[in-house]
């Protein structure tokens, strides 16, 4: 097998032959053959059988040349073995039956050994590693503190976040203790993970976005903090995710991570400036352009790459997940577009086959 650390040596800020790209949730409804094993299976029942976790890993790569692996799972998965009640009801999403809304709430959760309930996780980890054979890295990873946070407290989507910012201002002794809880949690499920096989861990704080820079610091950065410092003795390097972060991207690497990953808002170079050009970037194609006609992915997939400039460190990927309506056909073509015109052919003309454009 060859042994191509692309992904690898991105992360670590060395030169690539080409820029890698991987995409979040690169595994789900977009593709035909997720949907297949997914009409007769529930969706917890998924994550839970190594088997179907360990195939549905492997769906997008054997599908895309895609320069990394993510293990199929979801960030609110441990919250189950703290004492959460989840459901992913049809349509909706996920639902949380028993929300956290006191101090006493807090107080209950439990914080779990991950080798003793996340058992199934760290199998389909090992085999997804077997299958690979070193061809690409594997992606582990969880969700961040103030998103695990707000999914407790809210029961589920939210728009404002109102319970969860009350929880963090009127109570703030609980805040603290559930964000300690968490990132207790946090620290031990992903240094399992990476003992378990897998080589770059990813936090999702996708809402964290939703907060001022000052409420970021008060109340998320402390804890984040404690979990990247404890990854330093996974060994494994760390992507630190989130949306809408413009004016909080010094404070999230402040907190921690190799690479920062970044949404569309914000034009990669100026985030770039902001992080400082000493750690990565992953991003940051709208995920709705995917959808657009391919001339126009290929413009706005140029774009991102010309921010860049080529320079090391800079993973590509959307700026948030990969929706379930994205064809098929433009995914393929922008893996090949981003190999091709990063290794050195500027005029890469990429066509989508199924287009003819
Ligand atoms: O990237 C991958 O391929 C790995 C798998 C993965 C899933 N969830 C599987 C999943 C990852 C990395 C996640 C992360 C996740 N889950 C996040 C953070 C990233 C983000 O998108 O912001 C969040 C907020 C969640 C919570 C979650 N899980 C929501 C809101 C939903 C419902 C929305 C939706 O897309 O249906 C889920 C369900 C979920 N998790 C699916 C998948 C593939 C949908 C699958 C289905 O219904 O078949």
């Amino acid at each position: 097998m060859v042994n191509d650390p692309r992904f690898l040596r991105a992360v670590h800020l060395e030169k690539t032959d080409c820029t890698p790209v991987w995409f979040m949730r690169q595994a789900g409804r977009y593709l035909e053959e997720y949907r297949r094993i997914r009409e007769r299976h529930g969706l917890l029942d998924m994550f839970k059988n190594p088997e179907i976790a360990a195939e549905v890993t492997l769906q997008p790569l054997k599908a895309f040349p895609l320069d990394a692996a993510i293990i199929f799972a979801d960030i609110l998965l441990p919250l189950e073995a703290m004492g959460i009640e989840l459901e992913f009801v049809e349509g909706e999403g996920p639902v949380i039956h028993n929300p956290v809304r006191t101090g006493g709430d807090v107080d209950a959760l439990r914080v779990p050994d991950p080798e003793e309930h996340f058992g199934f996780l760290l199998t389909s980890i090992r085999w997804v590693r077997a299958e690979l054979d070193g061809k690409v890295p594997l992606i582990g990873f969880g969700g961040g503190p103030f998103t695990l946070g707000s999914y407790m407290i809210e029961g589920g989507a939210s728009r404002n976040y109102v319970l969860t910012k009350r929880l963090m201002y009127e109570q703030p002794a609980s805040w603290n203790l559930l964000m300690d809880k968490l990132a207790v949690m946090l620290a031990s499920y992903l240094l399992a993970q990476a003992r378990s096989g897998a080589e770059v861990l990813q936090l999702f704080d996708s809402w964290a976005g939703c907060l001022s820079p000052a409420d970021y610091r008060e109340y998320v950065l402390p804890h984040t903090r404690k979990i990247f410092d404890a990854l330093r003795q996974a060994g494994a390097p760390s992507i630190h995710f989130g949306t809408g972060t413009a004016d909080l991207l010094p404070w999230m690497r402040e907190a921690g991570g190799d690479v920062i990953g970044v949404d569309w808002r914000t034009n990669l170079d100026d985030a770039w400036n902001r992080i400082g050009t000493d750690v990565g970037i992953q991003g940051n194609l709208d995920p709705v352009t995917l959808m657009a006609p391919w001339p126009i992915v290929r413009q706005r997939a140029r774009e991102v790459l010309d921010r860049a400039g080529g320079q090391p460190g800079h993973v590509f990927n959307l700026g948030h997940g990969i929706l379930p309506a994205t064809p098929v056909d433009n995914v393929r073509a922008l893996v090949e577009f981003v190999h091709d015109y990063t290794s050195g052919n500027p005029e890469s003309r990429i066509q989508n086959p199924e287009l003819g454009t």
